[in-house]
């Protein structure tokens, strides 16, 4: 029986392995041809010999055949050739090339116990259980049409507790048309276990829950080479740690498949954690770890995919809801990165979540948050509050994202309260319940995990369940101040609805009260642009950047009638025009008619030096943290922040890296005092990559000397008019990672009203308050010059700018100075629009701080610094 499967088998690998070379082709429609020559036609096609090259019917009649004889021939004719326009078609589509198919899977051999050495696969008690496990499998696959006759190879690569967990992989060729059948017949698992049971009576193996899933085609190519396969077991008590090759002195290989064996004792899980994570930056093709909570690498066991960069504060720790993991790394041809340094350790499995929650408040959390919780979990919380309260839940931190699954489906993993589920990635929010119980269930399956919830349950009075505080419509509690103070602080906005409007204020069309200095600013803060309709020019005109009207045809004239230049900013790429103040000036001095062209990514100056120099600006991480408390900046995102230390003072100024060796800092830093001479550049030291004041030490910190400190000689420190300083550093630095510079900004570059910068900075988080620790970040808007000198009483002056938050509370302040103030432009890069200089207190109402305007003393950094 067997050998007749055999020799079909064979067949049809000989048909398939015809197919690619065209001779052979010729072979398989020769076959087609003469097996549907049927004995009758034999007839036909020998009379038609005659017939076949003579379409001619006068030569035919000439000849003198019978009618019928040419009707039958002509038939004959039309049938062979829609045979073989039949078989052609046929061919082409179905017949093409054979496909490999290899899947990954797993199985249960549920009359055998574990033992140590099945974690050695040179063991011979490994050989000997997998030499079962193999005929086992191989014996399924033939019982089954659509599997058995392509099977090329099965590998069993390891076992595991329960009561032995078989992993292999199996290669298959296929013909196309028949890849589909062999997927659905492996994707049947009731099919598989059924053919074992039933054919084998009295099995050896006792087999259950066979599962196989297509492996990822990408990494079929390598996944024989054994160079870079490890296999690693926890040691109780210990963290064990592993790196990809290299690591870090030199970069992992290309083209590789690297796999790295996981393991704890019995009745224990995993805790994997990444602790530097560098990896060629993701794309559809590019080098990726991915992690498996199986030790086969199929994709609806897999927890996580990973390329880029992460900042260190990013926490990848995951969890195994079993005793393995594995680890891959898939690497392609180009881009070679430092790669990663991971470590794990086992963990007692146990029930670790959910239960009952009792009192007025409390916490929960998913399971071992913020890590990743283990896949296959499910939790369920009954929290119950006194009697005469009712209990409302608020998830602070919320994600439960997966990948392609809508957040309004949850189909995955989920948050579940009173029928309705939650997930994805949310704002804080709240659910209340209207009694004094409330049940939280929170669900994970078996395939991708996130960092999950962090959640408090507090009790509330129904009457009023906001003490002192306005009670969203969401449910959430926010301070009296934040009613209708022009800005969403509910996220359902409810707090600006309904408002009666200050008479600072004035009312957008939709209800909003908005502070009046936003009217006109070219920004629509309204959310429905009412705050910039009646500052329109009239048709036919052209708004100047400073608010002016002038003709349309006035626009891109050559000549500055705006008298800002704004007119003349946008006329045409590339074009070259008359150099004026407001146009770019290319080296070969020909001057370009764009707005910021400098490192935009696209070449505007015929000799493209607005291209150059443009190694700048740029930061390093491509991911972000999403934990971060308040506003503490992330480690390497600032790489151009300076801390700027004084003997025996520590922080003092902030100051931001122009190149490896020079830095922008505020000329007031550097004022003489009569206890300290700030104007000594011995006395300081700058923090290069310096992330928290409390760790100088770090090894991502470079530290320098100054060699000369360059203040403006104009610096007035009354006014505080021209604010700025260059300081040299004894030694250069190295570029890194952490540490990197800041883009200058063209005299020409324009940072227009209203838009959104970012300033940095150790000062104080509150006016007259103590230093960060952590460096912090805030992101406040270019506000309006003339606006600026009503504010700030006239003390504007050309070379400042105004930047802040109008209702006050985002500022920089003391120990700020110094420090840079940078935005965002095209391609992501960054540009220093100015230096934090002073301020009226800081972060007062209608008070915005004032700042060194870069631009304006472009010239004068290039003459002091030849940057
Ligand atoms: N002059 C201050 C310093 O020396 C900076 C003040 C910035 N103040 C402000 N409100 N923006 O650190």
């Amino acid at each position: 029986m067997d050998n007749m499967k055999n020799y079909r088998l064979h067949e049809e690998r000989k048909m398939n392995d015809s197919l690619p070379s065209p001779s052979r082709k010729m072979n398989a429609l020769d076959s087609g041809l003469k097996y549907n020559s049927r004995k009758e036609d034999m007839n036909g096609v020998e009379e038609g010999v005659e017939f076949l090259p003579t379409m001619n019917a006068k030569k035919v009649e000439k000849r003198g055949p019978k009618r019928w004889v040419v009707v039958t021939a002509g038939l004959i004719v039309f049938v062979l050739l829609s045979l073989i326009v039949g078989l052609l078609v046929w061919h082409l589509k179905y017949r093409r090339a054979p496909v490999q198919k290899v899947y990954n899977g797993h199985l249960v051999v549920t009359n055998f116990d574990f033992i140590d050495a099945y974690e050695n696969s040179s063991s011979p008690e490994f050989y000997m259980l997998s030499k079962k496990v193999k005929q086992t499998i191989e014996e399924i696959y033939q019982t089954n049409p659509h599997i058995g006759p392509y099977h090329k190879e099965t590998v069993i690569t390891a076992f595991s507790e329960g009561s032995v967990i078989a992993y292999y992989w199996s290669e298959f060729v296929v013909p196309a048309y028949k890849a589909e059948a062999l997927d659905n017949a492996m994707a049947d698992k009731q099919s598989l276990i059924q053919t074992v049971t039933y054919r084998s009576r009295n099995p050896i193996l006792k087999i259950d829950s066979v599962v196989a899933f297509p492996a990822d085609p990408s990494i079929i190519e390598s996944s024989r080479d054994n160079s870079c396969n490890f296999a690693l077991h926890a040691k109780e008590g210990e963290l064990t740690s592993f790196t990809t090759q290299g690591f870090p002195n030199s970069p992992y290989p290309n083209n590789a498949h690297c796999t790295w064996v996981l393991r704890a004792d019995a009745n224990s899980i995993i805790s994997l954690t990444f602790k530097t994570f560098d990896v060629e930056q993701c794309s559809d093709k590019s080098d990726f770890v991915k992690v498996y909570n199986s030790l086969s690498p199929m994709e609806p066991h897999a927890l996580v995919k990973l390329c880029g960069r992460y900042p260190p504060s990013y926490n990848l720790t995951f969890l195994s809801s079993q005793n393995v993991m594995l680890v891959t790394l898939v690497t392609n041809a180009e881009g070679r990165n430092p790669g990663f340094k991971a470590e794990f350790f086992q963990l007692p499995k146990t029930k670790i979540c959910g239960g009952t929650l009792q009192g007025e408040s409390g916490t929960f959390t998913t399971p071992y948050y913020p890590a990743h919780y283990p896949p296959n979990m499910d939790c369920v919380w009954d929290i119950e509050v006194p009697s005469t309260k009712n209990v409302k839940v608020r998830f602070n931190l919320f994600y439960v994202l997966e990948l392609g699954i809508p957040m309004n489906s949850c189909t995955k993993d989920y948050v579940e309260i009173s029928n309705t589920k939650y997930c994805g990635e949310r704002p804080q929010f709240v659910v209340a319940s209207n009694n004094n119980k409330i049940r939280v269930r929170f669900h994970s399956d078996q395939s991708y995990t996130d960092t999950g919830f962090s959640a408090e349950f507090l009790s509330y009075d129904s009457s009023d369940p906001c003490p002192g505080k306005f009670t969203c419509n969401t449910g959430r509690c926010i301070n009296k101040e934040m009613r209708c103070d022009g800005w969403a602080d509910c996220t359902d906005a409810s707090d600006e609805r309904s408002c009666n409007c200050t008479k600072d204020q004035f009312r957008c069309n939709n209800g909003w009260c908005k502070p009046r200095f936003w009217l006109c600013d070219a920004v629509d803060d309204c959310g429905d642009n009412s705050d910039e309709l009646q500052c329109k020019c009239p048709d036919k005109s052209f708004k100047c950047s400073k608010g002016k009207c002038i003709l349309e045809t006035q626009k891109c004239d050559g000549q500055d009638d705006c008298g800002d230049g704004s007119d003349e900013g946008d006329c045409g790429k590339g074009k070259s025009v008359p150099c004026e103040d407001y146009t770019y000036k290319c080296r070969n001095s020909l001057c370009v008619s764009k707005t910021n062209p400098e490192c935009d990514g696209e070449k505007d100056c015929t000799d493209n030096s607005d291209e150059e120099n443009c190694n700048c600006g740029t930061r390093s991480y491509s991911k972000k943290s999403r934990i971060v408390g308040g506003l503490n900046s992330e480690v390497g995102e600032w790489p151009w922040q300076v801390s700027l230390h004084v003997e025996g003072h520590g922080h003092v100024c902030g100051a931001s890296l122009i190149s490896n060796k020079w830095l922008l800092s505020a000329a007031h830093c550097f004022q003489d005092e009569p206890r300290i001479r700030y104007s000594d550049s011995s006395l300081w030291t700058a923090f290069l990559g310096l992330h928290d004041q409390n760790d100088p030490d770090n090894e991502k910190v470079q530290k320098r000397r100054i060699k000369r400190i360059i203040s403006n000689t104009m610096f007035n420190d009354y006014t505080y008019d021209y604010d700025i300083a260059v300081l040299e550093l004894q030694d250069p630095v190295e570029f890194t990672n952490t540490v990197g510079p800041i883009c200058l900004p063209d005299a020409t570059h324009d940072f227009p009203a209203g838009k959104a910068i970012w300033v940095t900075g150790w000062g104080a988080t509150s006016e007259g308050g103590a230093g960060a620790k952590i460096l912090q970040k805030a992101e406040i808007r270019v506000i309006n010059q003339t606006m600026c000198n009503t504010l700030l009483d006239n003390q504007m002056t050309p070379r400042m700018m105004c930047v802040g938050v109008l209702t006050g509370g985002i500022d920089a302040c003391q120990g700020d100075s110094g420090g840079p103030l940078v935005s965002v432009e095209s391609n992501n890069r960054m540009f220093l629009a100015g230096v934090v200089s002073w301020g009226d207190g800081c972060a007062r109402r209608n008070k915005p701080g004032a700042y060194t305007r870069v631009s304006v003393l472009r010239d004068w950094i290039k003459q002091n610094t030849g940057i």
